[in-house]
C-alpha cells in the first residue's frame, strides 16, 4: 500500500511542470479579463461620445441665442425698423418715435389692459416706463402678437382706422384684431393677453443697439 502510494506520488519535475501549467492558466486568465474590461472601456467611451456631443449646444443653437447688433443710424422719426434680423428666432421692431408720438403715451389711456407694464415677465425693469424703453423715443419689441405669435403690423398715423376709430398710433395684428399702441401695451377686449414683450438690449452708441444683452446679461 504505501509502496503503491509512493509510486501514484508525482516526482519534482512533474510538481514543477504542474505548477509552471496553472501559472501560465493563471496569466491567460488574467489577460483575458484584462482584456474584456478594455474593450468594455473602449465600449463605454465610443458610446459616451454622442451624449457628450449631444450636451454641449451646436453653433447653431449657440448663433440663435446670440445677442444681435442693429445700426439704426437711418432710423427716422416716426419709422419702424424691422423685422430684423431675428434675435432667438423672434422678430425684432424697432420705432423711432417723435415727440407727438411721445405725448399721446404719457396721456392716460383707460383702454389699456396694463398700462403700468405690471406683469413683469413682459420687459426688463429699465422698460417700466410709458415708453417702455430705455431712451423714450427709441422702442424696442419683440414683434409678435402675444395672442397666437402673428406678426403685428406698425400704423404710426394718428387718424380713424378700419379696425378703431380712434386710433392713436401703434400695432395692430391682422391675425384676429389685437392692437397695442406705439410703446406695445396691449388694449383690453382683444384676443391677446399682455403687452408686446420688450427683449434685453442695450445701446453701445447713439445709433447701435445690442438686441439680447443689458448690464444684467452681459
Ligand atoms: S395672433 Fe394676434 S390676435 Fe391672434
Amino acid at each position: 500500500m504505501s509502496q503503491g502510494y509512493q509510486d501514484d506520488a508525482p516526482t519534482a519535475e512533474q510538481l514543477a511542470a504542474s505548477i509552471e501549467t496553472e501559472s501560465i492558466n493563471k496569466q491567460r486568465r488574467y489577460f483575458l479579463i484584462g482584456a474584456t474590461a478594455a474593450i468594455g472601456a473602449v465600449g463605454i467611451g465610443g458610446a459616451a461620445v454622442p451624449f457628450v456631443a449631444s450636451w454641449a449646444p451646436s453653433a447653431k443653437a449657440r448663433a440663435l441665442g446670440a445677442p444681435v447688433t442693429i445700426d439704426i443710424s437711418k432710423l427716422q422719426p416716426g419709422e419702424m425698423l424691422g423685422p430684423t434680423p431675428a434675435w432667438r428666432g423672434q422678430p425684432i421692431f424697432v420705432v423711432s418715435r417723435t415727440p407727438a408720438m411721445l405725448e399721446v403715451l404719457e396721456e392716460p389711456n383707460p383702454d389699456l389692459a396694463d398700462p403700468d407694464s405690471e406683469n413683469l415677465e413682459q420687459q426688463p425693469d429699465y422698460a417700466r416706463n410709458p415708453f417702455r424703453s430705455r431712451r423714450a423715443e427709441i422702442g424696442v419689441y419683440v414683434g409678435l402678437c402675444t395672442h397666437l405669435g402673428c406678426s403685428p403690423k406698425y400704423y404710426s398715423e394718428v387718424r380713424p382706422e378700419p379696425f378703431d376709430a380712434n386710433w392713436k398710433g401703434g400695432f395692430f395684428c391682422p391675425c384676429h384684431g389685437s392692437r397695442f399702441d406705439l410703446s406695445g401695451r396691449v388694449v383690453k377686449a382683444v384676443p391677446a393677453p399682455d403687452n408686446l414683450p420688450v427683449p434685453p438690449y442695450r445701446f453701445i452708441s447713439d445709433s447701435v443697439v445690442v438686441i439680447g444683452q443689458d448690464e444684467e446679461t452681459a
